[in-house]
Order: structure tokens, then C-alpha cells, then sequence
């Protein structure tokens, strides 16, 4: 193996450490505490999880943290009423409603009712606007952990050829534009992308965002390009013993860093930027509200 381990939960580390300080100052200086809202609605176990880590990291870097607990069967109208109070209060600066949402409940019509500005997830249409225009937006925090990833190991990203591999709304979409906005050259392959793996084997940056554990191996990567592997894919160890999992990645790890120049890995690649973006996010949403300078280092 000689690929460069790009260590998502050190750098994760340092942006909560950038989170802390600038939360600091802002209460100091401002008298201002960012704070975030957290809307969970049902009892998805692995959303519950992401949401105890969320309250936690976000208290933690010194914010405010709120939680708002509804059952499964919780009507549209009353969602929508929770979200607008949330609009309304000062003392919130970040709002996300965690997704997925139970079935009878639109999630489109949820997400576009959050403000732009608190919209921390960067998933109102709104900012998916912005983002594409070059505006000033909130960015979707796994594309942006991404991206201060790819900024850091390479500097300037001009001129680099990237393949993502997803087109979601959450992912794939923002990464190319964020990709794009550096100078690099995207393109968004996906499942029905014809010779799939001769068109990553151009790629210089590959972002593989598609849930399909383990897909991209190292004959599909170019000798030294950099891997981002957003995939968290929880698959059958019956070495571990009966009825364990483990957690993969979209790409082979092993293969992909005997050949890539760099990679992440899973765990301990994106997954811990996310929750790092998003206390980010938060600060930023805030700072914006006080019509204060963009906080330094949060950003891409
Ligand atoms: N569920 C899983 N990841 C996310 C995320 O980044 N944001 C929201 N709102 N829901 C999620």
C-alpha cells in the first residue's frame, strides 16, 4: 500500500478546534452564541445516533444546542409549524431537519419552509441556487468536508480532472459545483454512465458518493490520484462472529490504496467532516445574521 491516508477525523478535529475558538470570540466580542436546531422526527435508530453526536459536538464547541423530539406519526402541519417558530426565534442560527422523513411527510416542502439563511444543510433550493450561480450560499456539509480535505492534501485544484460518481441532491451535485468553483474540471459519472470505469480511470480526483459498498476498485483508479470515499455502507463480518457488521466504504480500500496517491478511509475519512461542517455551517449562518466578517477558516 502507498497511498497518503488522508485523516478525516484528525482534520475534523481542527475544524471544531476553529468552531471553538470563533464561538468563543463571537460570545466574548458580541455577545452573540451561535445556535443550532436539531428536528428528528421518528425513531430511525441510525438517525438517532447522528443526532445525539450532533447535540453533543455542538454543545461541546460551546453553542447552543437545541432538540426537538416528534413522533413517527407527527402531522405535516404541525412540522411546518415547528420549523417556522424555529424561522422566528433570534436565538436559533442553524436549523436542520434530519433526513429521511417518515413517508406521509413532503420533504421538499419542509426543507424550502426553513429560512435560507438558517438552512445549515445547504438543501433549500434557495442555496442550491446560489451554489450554482457562484453566490454566497450554505453548502451541503459532506461535499464541503470534502472539498477542505482536497484543499488541504492539494493546494490548488486548478486544472485536475474529477469524476464524482453520484448525482444526489446531497452529494453529487454540490461536490461538482464546489469542484468547480476551485478550478478544478468535474464530471458526474453515475449508474447509468457508459464504460463507468474507463471514465474514473481519467479522473485525478475521484469522489465516490454512489452506497454501493465496496464498487470501485483499484483497476478503476488512475496510479496516484486522489480518492474521496463518502461511502458508509454497514455490511455483513461474519468473521467477527454471527449476525457482526462492518462498516465499508463505496471503494475497496485495499486496492484502491496500493494504486491511488492518497485516499480516505472509512471510517475515519468524510464521515467525521460532516458533523464538523456543520457546526461550521452554524457559525458562518450566525456571523452572516450579525452582518459580521465571514468567519476565517470555515469556508471553501
Ligand atoms: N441524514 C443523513 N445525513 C444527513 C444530513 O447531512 N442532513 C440531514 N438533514 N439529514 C441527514
Amino acid at each position: 500500500m502507498s497511498a497518503d491516508i488522508i485523516d478525516g477525523k484528525a482534520f475534523a478535529a481542527t475544524v471544531r478546534e476553529k468552531v471553538a475558538m470563533h464561538v468563543a470570540r463571537m460570545v466574548e466580542e458580541h455577545n452573540l452564541k451561535p445556535g443550532l436546531a436539531v428536528v428528528l422526527v421518528g425513531e430511525d435508530p441510525a438517525s438517532q445516533v447522528y443526532v445525539r453526536n450532533k447535540g453533543k459536538q455542538t454543545a461541546e464547541s460551546g453553542m447552543a444546542s437545541f432538540e426537538h423530539k416528534l413522533p413517527a406519526d407527527t402531522d405535516e402541519a404541525t412540522l411546518l409549524g415547528i420549523v417556522e417558530q424555529l424561522n422566528a426565534d433570534p436565538s436559533v442560527h442553524g436549523i436542520l431537519v434530519q433526513l429521511p422523513l417518515p413517508k406521509h411527510l413532503n420533504s421538499d416542502l419542509i426543507i424550502n419552509t426553513i429560512a435560507p439563511e438558517k438552512d445549515v444543510d445547504g438543501f433549500h433550493v434557495v442555496n442550491v441556487g446560489r451554489l450554482g450561480a457562484g453566490l454566497k450560499s450554505m453548502v451541503p456539509c459532506t461535499p464541503l468536508g470534502s472539498l477542505m480535505m482536497l484543499k488541504d492534501y492539494h493546494g490548488d485544484l486548478s486544472g485536475k480532472n474529477a469524476v464524482v460518481i453520484g448525482r444526489s441532491n446531497i452529494v453529487g451535485k454540490p461536490m461538482a459545483q464546489l469542484l468547480l468553483g476551485a478550478n478544478a474540471t468535474p464530471t458526474i459519472a453515475h449508474s447509468r454512465t457508459a464504460n463507468l470505469q474507463e471514465v474514473v480511470r481519467e479522473a485525478d480526483i475521484v469522489v465516490a458518493a454512489v452506497g454501493r459498498p465496496e464498487m470501485v476498485t483499484g483497476d478503476w483508479i488512475k496510479p496516484g490520484a486522489t480518492v474521496i470515499d463518502v461511502g458508509i455502507n454497514r455490511i455483513p463480518a461474519p468473521e467477527k462472529g454471527e449476525g457482526k457488521h462492518r462498516i465499508v466504504g463505496d471503494c475497496h480500500y485495499e486496492s484502491c490504496a496500493a494504486v491511488a496517491g492518497a485516499i480516505t478511509p472509512v471510517p475515519g475519512g468524510v464521515g467525521p467532516m460532516t458533523i464538523a461542517c456543520l457546526l461550521a455551517n452554524t457559525v458562518t449562518a450566525a456571523a452572516r445574521s450579525a452582518g459580521l466578517p465571514e468567519p476565517e477558516g470555515l469556508t471553501v
